[in-house]
């Protein structure tokens, strides 16, 4: 038995949850989470939310309201996303919790007294009028590189970290005033000390992934500066040292200790010490790829400097872009959890999000592909498979399963299939891939349904009833294991299939390894996984891209306009333009459907009329490993002689179809008016991205 140690990055108080933050945190934590405690390890999962920092600081003067009460409103919108979910965490504490206060000024005394936090003055711009410094995005300015608009710590237009002594024409964003510069004493986090102890953690640690360590050691080539550590500001943790008064820790020099205090709030609450399962477990910090610096460097050289153990692993989602296009909560280009489990159950949701690509590669979520995976995956494959073989039972063998005697081949294969899953999809979750894990479950219910199908049971039943017997046997057996497996990634719908089968809900992970007896009654079957729809998709769509053009029209939306950083999505190549023809409707596909569609270059090696039609044209076209025939449409503007021997773009995956009675395995791409363009410099047979 082991100890596990597994925090979700804290989500910052201003903002409830979209899913973005459930795709690279809470569902794999989760999933994770499960499957451990299942599998016989101690878990304790935590989060809580990352209350300070001037966005919240400054939205609180913006609404006339403190930053308590915009930390709270938001900490129960996000607790209550996070339970939709069904988000296993053991606690989920705040930032503002006085336990987390004396926590982290404890962990700063401590750093401090060690000669690791250093005082040093440095220029920073104060407002005269408000009589304050203006840190962070308490200012506005013009960026020096690009010429944007920008705020004191970032400029969106250009995506560059900025300082606000950079900014061109800056001024306070609470009065408009110019600031002038003074200078004040902060603290600084001497990072820089750690350079080789930390170039030894990234470069021994087994457990990192290539993404985490890949930045990481970028940036360790760089050479490490040291940490600014304070701010001049009332919100925050106040720096615990005397002369320092009007000074807040930095929000990212204490959030990470919430990972700490919130375990420690859990200790208080249940008696048992979450010490054992930091110093004694497995440590997973699961958290977005946007702050993978602040985790593999900067918490590490913190935890180095308190004489602590380091995580273990540090798990980074990539984003998740939504309908091809970058999430941005100031667009209202987003699907927020909230409405997202009004409409669907969120199991729908997190199967496709972790079906839908690994975490370690950006995806995007697509409505229209939402709505094909569950219709064919969970309902026609997985829903199908358990509906068949619950209703099958109930009918012919009166609700109880039969009698395995005398397997056939089919069923002996069959039974391996289901005796191995447990353990395949166990060292697949437990090495973080989920994604993989979820497909083998998925394809072993084909499985079920190909064995099934082939024992035609219900003709059997009249034939050979040990065949149908023995079908419907192992067909149980693999709708028991389901039921187990699909637990961590589905909890809600696993239930639901262990009550049908007649089990307890709170199995272990090898339960699923046990067979149902001969003669175990089951329930009756009710529909588990309803097919979602066209009308419902598309009614989502609108809804989608109806936020949209009212938030480009200027009318107010739910989320903080300045999103601290831009966080899920980086490139947006395949969209810009459309987006700016507006008007018309975009039907935007992402970078993954694009990448399905398969162009490589042929060349036109034979070509004829068809007789009977005026435009219809017969080509073999070499495609480099073998030849194809495609009939383009090509004849009113060429004669066959023109086009032997040219080089074409021909798609190459084509559902082969007949026209005028001929196979056409592909498309030669042309223009609308039938221009065919000729890539005269490319090989045979090259791909085309
Ligand atoms: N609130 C931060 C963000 O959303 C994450 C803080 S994670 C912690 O980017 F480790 F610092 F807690
Ligand atoms: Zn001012």
């Amino acid at each position: 038995m082991t100890k596990i140690f597994i925090s979700c990055a804290l989500p910052y108080a201003n903002g409830p949850c979209h899913l973005g933050h459930l795709r690279s945190t809470y569902i794999p934590a989760d999933i994770y989470a499960r499957y451990n405690r299942m599998a016989g390890n101690e878990v304790l999962m935590v989060c809580a939310t990352d209350e300070h920092g001037t966005p919240i600081a400054v939205r609180a003067d913006q609404e006339g309201k403190e930053p308590i009460e915009i930390a709270k409103r938001y900490h129960d919108m996000i607790a209550r996303d996070i339970e939709s979910c069904d988000i296993s965490l053991d606690n989920f504490a705040r930032t503002s919790d006085e336990l987390h206060y004396k926590i982290s000024q404890d962990f700063f005394l401590y750093l401090y007294n060690k000669g690791l936090i250093y005082e040093e003055a440095i220029q920073q711009l104060y407002c005269e009028n408000c009589g304050k410094f203006l840190p962070d995005r308490y200012v506005e300015g013009i960026c020096p590189v690009c010429g944007s608009e920008a705020r004191g710590d970032h400029c969106e237009s250009c995506g560059r970290a900025l300082e606000p002594t950079e900014l061109l024409e800056p001024h306070c964003l609470t009065c408009g005033h110019t600031p002038v510069i003074r200078d004040s004493t902060q603290y600084f986090f001497k990072l820089s000390h750690f350079q080789d102890q930390l170039e030894e953690y990234i470069s021994t640690n087994e457990y990192l992934p290539p993404n985490v360590r890949n930045y990481a050691e970028n940036w360790l080539k760089e050479g490490l500066e040291d940490w600014i550590m304070t701010r001049d500001m009332k919100w925050g943790i106040p720096v615990p040292l005397e002369g320092a008064e009007g000074k807040v820790i930095y929000v990212w020099g204490e959030a990470f200790i919430g990972y700490i205090s919130s375990a420690a709030a859990w200790s208080r609450r249940t008696g048992i010490p979450w010490e054992d399962y930091w110093n004694d477990g497995h440590i997973v910090h699961f958290i977005g790829k946007d702050i993978i610096y602040h985790h593999s460097l900067f918490w590490p050289a913190m935890l180095l400097g308190h004489d602590c153990k380091l995580p273990d692993d540090i798990f980074a989602g990539e984003f998740l872009s939504l309908e091809g296009r970058k999430m941005s909560t100031s667009k209202n280009w987003v699907v927020w959890v909230e409405d997202f489990v009004k409409d669907f159950d969120s199991d729908l949701l997190r199967y496709y999000l972790t079906i839908n690509a690994p975490l370690n590669k950006d995806t995007d979520f697509s409505w229209d592909d939402f709505g094909r995976r569950i219709n064919d995956e969970l309902a026609d494959v997985i829903g199908n498979f358990l509906h068949r073989t619950f209703t099958f039972t109930k009918k012919f063998f009166d609700g109880k399963v039969p009698e395995y005697k005398d397997p056939s081949e089919e069923d002996l294969e069959f039974e391996k299939a289901i005796k191995e899953l447990p353990d395949t999809v166990g060292e697949l979750i437990s090495t973080m891939k989920f994604r993989e894990g979820l497909v083998e479950i998925v394809k072993t219910a084909k499985k079920g349904n190909k064995y099934f199908n082939d024992q035609e049971p219900w003709k059997a039943v009249k034939e050979d009833m040990q065949k149908a017997s023995n079908c419907l046997y192992l067909s149980n057996q693999l709708c028991k294991a389901l039921a187990i497996l699909l637990k961590p990634y589905i909890p809600n719908k696993a239930d639901a299939i262990c009550d049908i089968i007649n089990i307890p809900k709170d199995n272990a992970w090898d339960d699923s390894k046990e067979f149902l007896e001969v003669g175990h009654e089951i329930n009756k079957a009710k529909p588990l996984f309803k097919k979602i729809e066209d009308k419902v998709i598309q009614a989502q769509k609108e809804k989608l891209y109806a936020n949209l053009e009212e938030s480009e029209t200027g009318k107010d939306n739910k989320s903080d306009k300045k999103d601290n950083k831009d966080k899920k999505g980086k490139t947006d190549k395949n969209n810009k333009s459309k987006k700016d023809n507006e008007g018309e409707k975009m039907d935007l596909i992402s970078i993954d459907e694009f990448a399905k569609v398969e162009i490589k270059i042929g060349k036109i090696v034979e070509c004829e009329k068809i007789e009977k039609s005026n435009k219809l044209l017969k080509t073999q076209i070499d495609i480099g490993d073998k030849t194809i025939q495609v009939i383009a449409g090509l004849g009113k503007r060429y004669a066959p002689e023109d086009l032997l021997g040219k080089k074409v773009p021909v798609v190459t995956n084509l559902k082969p179809a007949k026209l005028m009675g001929e196979l056409s395995e592909g498309m030669i791409m042309a223009t609308e008016s039938a221009a065919i363009l000729t890539p005269d410099d490319c090989e045979i047979g090259e791909l085309l991205m």
